[in-house]
């Protein structure tokens, strides 16, 4: 967003561009919001989309497309095999990057099963800043283990820490030792680091990261899923990227990286993945799988007009007003509410606001999932729906016993370009509300617990009676209000 001043001093966002399609909006009543969220076993991902007003649970595949995505889909060139469409994204992808291959794939976790098929065996290990739920799952399932290495601040809620995404780099290499470098299947670094609130890297740390890695034989691997947040904040918060565009900032990144890939539902806007590498024996052993799969290697499983909306999405990725409504957004959501007490992660990352659950509800012991029970009342009190990033997305240990969270948060995901200033507003008021009442929050507990990934449609009940007492005191507090 562009640098203006106000003249009354006050200052808040200013969105750089105009809305010129809009969705109409449903607020049920809190009676039918209580219904609602009761049917869907207290899981915001087995809502129905017409019972929610905004929904937060998500950047993914959702985020506002521009004018230009939109007509570049009008030209999309529909073929199994060599079409012009792939031309352009291969195009596309390899000018951003800088990078010689590129191998398409329907969406982020199919890259990181590929990656996972081809390079985990079982006793390796895959060294991370943080794991992500799928690569995570992935990773397992063929055998290996992850080790997280994040920097101590990362883990704390409060921090004044710029980039709390980085690595500890002397436990990368004390792990590498511990294991073998012929253990450690590859090193991933994930930008945006999702599930510790959107935290970025810098750029000095991925640096050191990579000469450990080059030194010692080892694959780095860019999750580029959340670069576009990590590149706002390494241009804003690092003094020598401030000197350099975007794009020599990604184009750093990438010469670091022996292999990146992405989630097309968040690079790019649109919907789709894809990995790229300048390593042609590394691209000859990924690329065995893409047609197993995904699809030909020239569509990997998108649809034509995806593929051209994320070439022009990753070209409008370099424009700073494009990619900065969201960290802006995020940050005045995270400050607005820091003000009024409500415990949030800090400094703002990416993606969306994180609201710790832990210090929330401290009322409600780990057991009975504080996150999971904070975005069940939440919808009750608001009709938005956020996502629980906590116990609840984590899986159990091996021999069954809960594996708890370092975090209970409830992400508000902030889909870039989606909503406006006074929706925001809305979300942090029913917030405050709710703070004032969170008394009257209990936890909950399985009625059916899915294996793998349960978080995904795992179905839960209240502990008690809690959620009618919370309508109750909804209606009594703010009378025939939606
Ligand atoms: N890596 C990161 C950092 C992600 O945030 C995601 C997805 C993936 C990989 C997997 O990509 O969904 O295209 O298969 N994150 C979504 C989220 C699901 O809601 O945060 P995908």
């Amino acid at each position: 967003m562009a640098n203006v001043k106000f003249y009354a001093g006050e200052s808040f966002p200013l969105e750089m561009h105009k809305v010129r399609i809009i969705q109409k909006l449903n607020l049920i009543p809190v009676e039918e919001r209580g219904k609602a969220i009761a049917g869907a076993g207290n899981n915001t991902f087995l809502l129905n989309n017409r019972d929610v007003f905004m929904d937060m649970l998500t950047d993914s595949g959702v985020n506002a497309m521009s004018d230009r995505q939109l007509a570049s889909m009008m030209k999309a060139d529909d073929s199994y095999a060599g079409s012009e469409t792939f031309t352009r994204l291969d195009k596309s992808v390899k000018h951003f990057f800088g990078c010689k291959y590129f191998l398409p794939a329907h969406q982020g976790r199919a890259c990181e099963n590929i990656l996972s098929q081809t390079f985990v065996k079982p006793g390796f290990v895959v060294p991370m800043n943080y794991h992500f739920t799928t690569a995570k799952a992935l990773i397992t399932v063929n055998g290996g283990t992850v080790e997280e290495l994040i920097i101590g601040e990362g883990l704390k809620i409060r921090s004044d820490c710029p980039f709390k995404g980085d690595i500890d780099t002397g436990r990368l290499k004390e792990v590498i030792k511990r294991y073998g470098a012929d253990k450690v299947a590859y090193v991933r670094m994930e930008a945006g680091t999702n599930l510790v609130g959107g935290q970025p890297f810098s750029l000095a740390n991925y640096e050191e990261v990579s000469k450990i890695c080059r030194s010692a034989r080892i694959p780095l691997v860019l999750d580029a899923s959340l670069l576009a947040d990590n590149l706002y904040f390494n241009k804003r918060r690092e003094e020598r990227c401030k000197k350099m565009t975007l794009h020599e900032i990604v184009l750093k990144f990438a010469e670091l990286s022996d292999i990146i890939y992405f989630s097309a539902r968040k690079l790019g806007f649109a919907r789709g993945g894809g990995i790229c590498t300048n390593d042609h024996d590394i691209f000859l052993r990924l690329r065995e799988l893409v047609p197993l799969f995904e699809g030909f290697l020239t569509y990997g499983g998108m649809s034509v007009r995806e593929m051209e909306a994320i070439a022009v999405g990753l070209d409008e990725t370099l424009d700073e007003d494009m990619i900065s409504q969201g960290p802006i957004f995020i940050d005045y959501m995270v400050k607005e509410l820091d003000k009024r007490g409500i415990p949030v992660i800090t400094p703002p990352g990416g993606l969306g606001c994180h609201v710790d659950a832990m210090a929330f509800l401290d009322h409600i012991p780990q057991e009975q999932y504080p996150a999971g029970a904070l975005g069940s009342a939440y919808f009750i009190a608001s009709g938005i729906r956020g996502m629980e990033r906590g116990t609840l997305s984590e899986q159990r240990d091996p021999d069954g016993k809960e594996h708890f969270s370092n975090m209970e948060l409830l992400r508000l995901a902030l889909p870039r370009r989606v909503f406006t200033l006074s929706q925001v507003n809305y979300a942090i008021d029913r917030l405050v509300w709710l703070y004032e009442n969170r008394r009257l929050v209990e936890g909950l507990r399985f009625v059916e617990e899915p294996r793998i990934l349960r978080f995904f449609f795992g179905r839960l009940e209240p502990v008690s009676g809690w959620q009618g007492k919370l309508i109750e005191k909804f209606r009594k507090d703010f009378g025939d209000s939606l």
